[in-house]
C-alpha cells in the first residue's frame, strides 16, 4: 500500500518535469516562429508572414496555459529566455535563411515539440491525470496541423 502511493507521486512529479520540457520546447518554437515572421522574404511572403504571426500568437496563449497547468500541479513554471533556451536546446535559425530553410526548420522544432508532449501526454494518462492528458492531445492536434500545413508548403 505504502509502496503504490510512493509510485503514484513519483510519477506525478515526472509528468510536472514533462511539462517544465514542453514548456520550454514551446518557447523556443515560439521563438523561432517570431524571427521568421519577421526575417521571412520571397513570393512566399505574404502567406508564410501572416501563418507565422498565427501560430505564434496561438502558442503564447497555449504557453500561459501550460505554465498554469504546472501550477495547478503544485510546481513552479520555469521562465526567463536564457533559462528556457538551455532547458530546450534547440538550434537557432539564422538571420539570413530562405523561406525554405525557415519552414523546414520550423517542421523540426514542431517535431521536437511533438516528442515532448507525447511524453507527458502519455505521463499523465499513465497517473489518469486527465486534465493534463486533454490539454497535450489539444496541443498535438495544433502542432500536428501545423506540421502538415508547413510540409505542404514544402512540397
Ligand atoms: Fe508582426
Amino acid at each position: 500500500m505504502k509502496a503504490k502511493k510512493t509510485a503514484r507521486k513519483a510519477k506525478r512529479t515526472t509528468t510536472t518535469d514533462a511539462l517544465r520540457q514542453a514548456l520550454a520546447d514551446s518557447y523556443a518554437l515560439l521563438a523561432q516562429t517570431h524571427i521568421c515572421h519577421w526575417n521571412v522574404r520571397g513570393p512566399g511572403f505574404f502567406a508564410l508572414h501572416a501563418a507565422f504571426e498565427e501560430q505564434y500568437t496561438e502558442l503564447f496563449t497555449a504557453i500561459d496555459e501550460i505554465a498554469e497547468r504546472i501550477r495547478a500541479l503544485g510546481e513552479l513554471a520555469p521562465g526567463g529566455l536564457g533559462n528556457l533556451a538551455k532547458m530546450a536546446g534547440i538550434a537557432e535559425i539564422a538571420e539570413d535563411s530562405n523561406a525554405e530553410e525557415m519552414v523546414a526548420h520550423l517542421v523540426e522544432v514542431n517535431q521536437k515539440l511533438v516528442k515532448s508532449l507525447v511524453a507527458v501526454r502519455d505521463l499523465a494518462g499513465a497517473s489518469g491525470d486527465s486534465q493534463t492528458e486533454d490539454l497535450m492531445i489539444a496541443r498535438l492536434q495544433t502542432h500536428e496541423k501545423t506540421i502538415w500545413m508547413l510540409k505542404s508548403f514544402l512540397d
